[in-house]
């Protein structure tokens, strides 16, 4: 029996259909991005009364007309790492829960920086250039081996650490700088300060978000702390260095190279030109933010959104979940081998919410073996978990009567 119906539009990797049909879920696919009417069209015309999924990229947006429109959606997969194309605020208004994929492409980012800094160090796309228009360029003038040489990793989380421990197999030493304290991996060693990373590296390659405190976080005077010639790589987000002071630190000589994959203002589409200050400079590597671009991570993408929805839709779990409360509590273990479900409840986060909610539940006939609140700004999110036994019916009403409640959002019973 189908737990639920998933709409998975603009050709979403095919590894998507089979974790969700592993988890009961029927798939409808549409292989192209939908307008506002044409997505609430589509979404009314699934047929059945499943709850729905909608899956999408990064063309379809999914504004709150289509929320209010389609009672029955109660997530929304964006396929890969953005969600600036969903309305999150009407989203978690509606209890209607929204997953992404910010893990999957990890490793493809990490396998780009490692490539860009034997390029930078070997002077490879000024040399390919002048082979392409027919300069022999063989000497060995400003090459180096990456072996022996010291790498700043900025921000040493999913992507920074796995840079880390790739760059160590070439044989280099790592260094890092995070404002969280991080297990060092392997022999790589936290730096004190942000200066001591910039003063100690060959190679300064930035992993941070894109947040107010590490916007411009590389500028002139960070530039200026950077070895003589050494080389930086951004392939986090555009905002994080100053693109003028870039241009002028590798003008003047003092930073060797870059490689820069993220920019402050990048084309919407393949057919918008590209503007950049440092086009133009030898020994500057731009990419069109295609760090996480490759067919494994697409992959990856399909499996990890996927598994996120259907972990919430059999047991309401919301670990990763961007728009409502992260609550990820197992079944507990007085439950285990016994018939049970958990009663989820979305509420609006008031005052004299729980009271009510908790004198439904000591109004109904039945036994609470297990109970979690997690709340995030207006929306709480509460499991309720109860050994079934021959209460099946008690717990139908436990649950009608929070639902009733003026405060409930969404409410339901999954079987545990
Ligand atoms: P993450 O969240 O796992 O790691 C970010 C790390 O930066 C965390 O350890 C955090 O504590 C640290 N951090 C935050 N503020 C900091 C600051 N002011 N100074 C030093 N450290 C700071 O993120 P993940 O997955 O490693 O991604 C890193 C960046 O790469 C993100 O900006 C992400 O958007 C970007 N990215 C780029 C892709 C591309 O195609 N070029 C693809 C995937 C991610």
């Amino acid at each position: 029996m189908p737990r639920a119906h998933a709409l998975l539009l603009e050709k979403v990797h095919p590894s998507a259909d089979d974790e969700f049909a592993r988890h009961g879920l029927l798939v409808t696919r549409i292989d192209k991005g939908l307008d506002e009417d044409e997505l609430i069209a589509a979404l009314r015309a699934v047929p059945g009364e499943l709850p729905l999924v909608v899956g999408i990229r990064s063309k379809t947006r999914v504004t709150k007309a289509v929320i209010e429109a389609v009672d029955r959606l109660h997530a929304i997969g964006a396929f890969c790492i953005g969600t600036d194309q969903i309305d999150l605020a009407a989203a978690r208004a509606a209890g209607v829960a929204v997953f992404n994929a910010p893990f999957s492409s990890t490793r493809s980012v990490a396998e780009l920086v490692m490539a860009e800094l034997v390029m930078l160090s070997r002077q490879v796309f000024a040399r390919s250039r002048a082979a392409h228009d027919g300069k022999w360029a063989k000497n060995a003038q400003g090459s180096r081996e990456i072996r022996g040489k010291t790498l700043g990793i900025i921000g040493y989380g999913h992507i920074g650490s796995q840079l880390s421990v790739l760059a160590e197999a070439f044989g280099m030493h790592v260094v890092y700088h995070d404002v969280v304290a991080k297990l060092p991996l392997g022999n790589a060693r936290a730096c004190a300060s942000l200066d001591d990373l910039l003063g100690k590296s060959d190679f300064v390659s930035l992993h941070v978000p894109d947040t107010e405190f590490t916007r411009d976080m590389i500028g002139a005077a960070e530039l200026a702390k950077m070895r003589p010639d050494a080389h930086l790589v951004n392939a986090s987000r555009g905002r994080v260095v100053d693109l003028g002071a870039l241009r002028d630190a590798i003008s003047s000589g003092h930073v060797g190279g870059a490689a820069l994959d993220v920019y402050p203002e990048e084309p919407a589409s393949e057919s918008e030109r590209f503007v950049c200050a440092l086009q133009g400079l030898d020994n500057v590597i731009l990419t069109p933010h295609i760090g996480g671009s490759t067919q494994e991570a697409q992959a990856n993408i399909g499996i990890e959104v996927a598994v996120a929805v259907s972990r919430y839709l059999d047991g309401g779990r919301t670990l990763g979940c961007v728009n409502l409360p992260n609550l990820d509590m197992p079944p507990p273990a007085s439950l285990r081998g016994q018939t049970a479900c958990r009663l989820l409840n979305l509420h609006r986060n008031v005052p004299g919410v729980l009271s009510r909610i908790n004198h439904a539940i000591a109004q109904s006939n039945v036994n609470i073996a297990g109970q979690a609140l997690a709340t995030l700004e207006d929306i709480g999110l509460l499991f309720v978990d109860l050994p079934l036994g021959a209460d099946e019916l008690a717990a139908k009403d436990l649950c009608a009567a929070i639902a009733a409640l003026d405060t409930s959002v969404r409410t339901r019973l999954v079987a545990l």
